[in-house]
């Protein structure tokens, strides 16, 4: 271990850390200096079990050998192509390859490098379609409260946490939000999707009636909702919203950034849930984490309607630097090759079950007042202390993180959602920790 703690930085004052008690950290560092498969390897020398596939994102476990050799290999071959007016072959195979994981129908990716870059991506889509078809008076985007759909100007314009809009000013205008859909009191406790809420997708149609449908390009949604701290959509909720659309003409997206690549038990909500968007965007599970890259999913009308004009005009005016970069790409293959050879995008579905009885049978500790689950994603509510909202939550996982388990928090709502090769031992390695976490500790 020695040898790992002299790799330690011994100055933490010049990186500015993202969504991070920057001051709490500095003075108590948490870092990792290693991972394999279901654990990670702390600088000093002990083990984590990975409850969160890192940032809802390393889907496959860590360092797998396919995208570690996929990526090495293209390192080495060719390092970085322009994205504009030229190519390379992986970033094509890559597309044709999620095309054919996709919803029937989704025939077309554009590559971004991130979760936030592929909301605002597929926000610019929304609104540049109604305008190639000739409905450029279709402006509006209708978000939800709750929901998180990334940082940039669009998503957090859409997005409904309140935290993470507040100190930025008037954002996008022509923008409408839905109420959220957690109903605790009717639904506290309920496993899988809650009975309760369908209803709700109904406040689309008061927006419709106030706005008027012709001035709404699109709304967006995520499945489930993650980082708000997990809520899963009552029955028949997306179904409606789907029909809301179609109705008035309106798109819609799923933000599919943690729900993409099998979290649910399918490669994507949308074919778990059975409702078929316009727009999906990814990110995360689509190279594992290793590298980051998004991917927007559209459907042939979309990416059609575009594709008029004099050909050597550009169609759609968007695109990153680093859109299909060749070694995302090459990790993007390796981990879909993973994913298929090890059955990764259903297994969720095999592991719920079990998951969830282990999950709710936390539900006698103390402070816990709601847990709710669906695939492989779970979330643990604790009453706040009085007057210091988040610091139940938070001294959770600093608990966990000392006794070797890796959660997420997100106000006062524990978040789990571990890599989908965690096996039954790790599932109990899991939950005994937490239990421990929860008894004894906060
Ligand atoms: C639903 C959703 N959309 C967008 C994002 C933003 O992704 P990124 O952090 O890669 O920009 C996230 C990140 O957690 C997310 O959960």
């Amino acid at each position: 271990m020695s040898n790992r703690l002299n790799t330690t930085p011994n100055d933490l004052r010049a990186f500015w850390m993202p969504f991070t008690a920057n001051r709490q950290f500095k003075k108590e560092p948490r870092l990792f200096v290693g991972a394999k498969d279901m654990y990670y390897t702390t600088h000093d020398g002990r083990q984590v079990l990975d409850g969160t596939a890192g940032l809802w994102c390393v889907n496959a476990g860590h360092c797998r050998p396919k995208i570690t050799e996929a990526i090495r290999e293209q390192a080495g071959e060719l390092d970085y192509a322009p994205a504009f007016q030229l190519g390379h072959p992986k970033a094509f195979e890559l597309a044709n390859r999620l095309v054919d994981i996709a919803p029937e129908g989704m025939n077309h990716v554009f590559y971004t490098n991130s979760g936030s870059e592929s909301v605002d991506t597929a926000l610019k889509i929304a609104l540049a379609y109604q305008r190639v078809k000739g409905e450029g008076s279709r402006f509006r985007l209708i978000g939800r409260e709750r929901g998180y759909h990334g940082i940039n100007f669009g998503g957090m314009s859409v997005g409904g946490i309140v935290s993470n809009r507040k100190m930025f000013g008037t954002l996008l205008t022509g923008v409408d939000h839905m109420p959220h859909t957690h109903l605790p009191a009717k639904n506290a406790f309920t496993k899988g999707q809650p009975e309760y809420g369908a209803e709700l997708a109904d406040e689309l149609e008061r927006i419709v009636a106030l706005h008027d449908a012709s001035t709404i390009a699109a709304v967006i949604v995520e499945p489930v909702a993650g980082s708000t701290g997990v809520l899963i959509p009552p029955k028949g909720y997306l179904q409606r919203l789907r029909e809301i659309c179609t109705k008035h003409g309106i798109l819609l997206i799923f933000d599919e950034v943690i729900t993409g690549f099998g979290r649910l038990g399918a490669p994507f909500a949308t074919q778990f849930f059975d409702v078929k968007p316009d727009i999906i965007t990814t990110a995360k599970g689509l190279t594992n984490g290793v590298i980051p890259m998004g991917a927007v999913f559209v459907t042939s009308e979309i990416h059609d309607a575009f594709m008029t004009g004099p050909e050597h005009m550009i169609e759609f005016m968007h695109g990153y630097t680093y859109s299909g970069n060749p070694i995302a790409s090459a990790a993007g293959l390796g981990t879909l090759d993973t994913y298929r050879d090890e059955g990764l995008l259903t297994r969720a579905a095999e592991l719920a079950p079990y998951w969830e009885e282990k999950l709710h049978s936390l539900a006698d500790c103390p402070n816990v007042i709601d847990i709710r689950n669906i695939g492989l994603i779970g979330a643990i509510e604790l009453a706040p202390i009085a007057g210091e909202p988040t610091k139940r939550a938070f001294n959770a996982f600093l608990k966990a993180y000392e006794s070797g388990l890796l959660i997420r928090t997100t106000g006062d709502i524990i978040a789990l959602s571990p890599p989908l090769i965690i096996t039954k031992d790790e599932i109990d390695e899991l939950f005994d920790k937490l239990r421990k976490v929860l008894v004894n500790n906060i």
